[in-house]
């Protein structure tokens, strides 16, 4: 699915440059390589503030909590994501409501969420926590449209997303990470942008936000040892913030890559003929696309196809790598029967959790390496 040593290889001397420099300093928890990180960040996604933080996870719960999410709010998202998207609402010690999402991009459907807010349940609803998934942005313009319209707040998990662009109206792009009230990013190891080991942050243009944030991930301390709120320790570590901060000089290069590779898919899918308009596969393959006028950051390439299980398989026996994101949506795991969803509840992201395949992507993946992936799907599929 992935080699992560390809980009290492390549950035051996300055990654080990900048650990030794956190060694020099002994600044270990948060410190200079971290505040240098957070600033250049801040600046690359033209966003007022990024805080750091332990992980992505982590970022959730802190852009929740810092933008007065707590307990007796509810919050809406999507039930076809990672599992944090939803456990850092209920951390937050809010309730989440889930919507449906949309089959073509399969994030949040906007329309769904306007059904949740309008219903029996609808009144409490404080925020909206949309997904960026794969690396596709939300639709921000229905979504930045019902926030103004109920006055709630928008938090973006933008996990997925280091990159993507979303463009107004008037034609500005504005980047995952800017564009709600307050954002999450992971550094994760697979992640776009990734560090080595658990690492987040969360971005805002508020600084009473900000404020907030950089307060709750010491423990709710202003100052040493005076405590004004619950908080927690979610600190970004100083290895962290130098290695990221090397790799970010790379990021917009990687990116571009990584588009480079979902359209030498796009073109290698179209020459086997199997390929089907959508959004539900028959018996050739859906492939995922860029919603007009974003620009996807290309975490993940999803297919869909209606044999996916057999399919994954096969796939495993010729030593190729896929994925699975996700085979089970929020609402069916276990440990959230209790918010009182079934089998049923959304089937947009019921039908997606059994026809989504994720094919290698990374920046470094060579085209005979797609061939061979390509090649071995339509053998499977015709
Ligand atoms: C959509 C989404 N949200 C949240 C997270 C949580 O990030 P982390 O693994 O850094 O805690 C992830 C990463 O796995 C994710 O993909």
């Amino acid at each position: 699915m992935l080699d992560l040593k390809r980009q290492y290889r390549q950035l051996h001397n300055e990654v080990m440059g900048a650990v030794g420099h956190v060694l020099e300093t002994q600044q270990f928890i948060l410190g200079e390589s971290v505040a240098a990180f957070e600033k250049a960040a801040a600046e690359q996604l033209g966003v007022a503030h990024a805080v750091g933080s332990s992980s992505g996870t982590d970022a959730l719960w802190l852009a929740l909590a810092a933008a007065g999410i707590g307990p007796g709010m509810k919050v809406v998202t999507t039930p076809f994501s990672f599992f944090a998207s939803t456990s850092a609402i209920l951390r937050a010690g809010a309730a989440p409501l889930l919507a449906d999402i949309e089959p073509t991009s399969f994030n949040l459907s906007p329309a769904a969420v306007e059904a949740v807010l309008d219903g029996p349940l609808g009144a409490d609803v404080r925020a909206i926590l949309p997904v960026h998934l794969y690396g596709q942005i939300a639709d921000w313009t229905s979504f930045s449209r019902i926030g103004k319209e109920r006055g709630l707040k928008l938090i973006e998990d933008a996990a997925q997303a280091w990159g993507a662009q979303w463009m107004t109206p008037k034609g500005k792009a504005v980047k995952a990470g800017a564009l709600g009230d307050a954002a999450a990013f992971s550094f994760y190891p697979t992640k776009n942008l990734s560090a080595a080991g658990d690492a987040g942050m969360v971005t805002t243009n508020s600084d009473e936000i900000a404020e907030r944030a950089r307060m709750l991930r010491q423990h709710g301390m202003r100052r040493r040892y005076y405590h004004d709120e619950i908080g927690w320790n979610t600190r970004m570590d100083g290895f962290q913030g130098a290695i990221l901060q090397v790799k970010l000089k790379y990021i917009d290069e990687w990116n571009q890559l990584r588009r480079t590779v979902a359209k030498r898919y796009h073109a290698l899918f179209h020459a086997t003929g199997l390929v089907e308009a959508g959004p539900y596969p028959v018996r050739g393959v859906v492939l995922p696309h860029e919603v007009h006028g974003t620009r996807h950051a290309w975490h993940q390439y999803v297919i869909r196809t209606s044999r996916r299980d057999g399919l994954r398989q096969f796939l495993t026996e010729r030593k190729i790598g896929s994925e699975i994101y996700y085979p089970v949506p929020l609402h069916l795991q276990g440990a959230l029967k209790f918010l009182g969803y079934a089998e049923g509840s959304f089937p947009e992201a019921e039908r997606a959790a059994h026809e989504v395949l994720a094919l290698p992507i990374f920046p470094e993946l060579r085209e005979d390496e797609q061939q061979t992936v390509v090649a071995a799907i339509a053998e499977f599929l015709s």
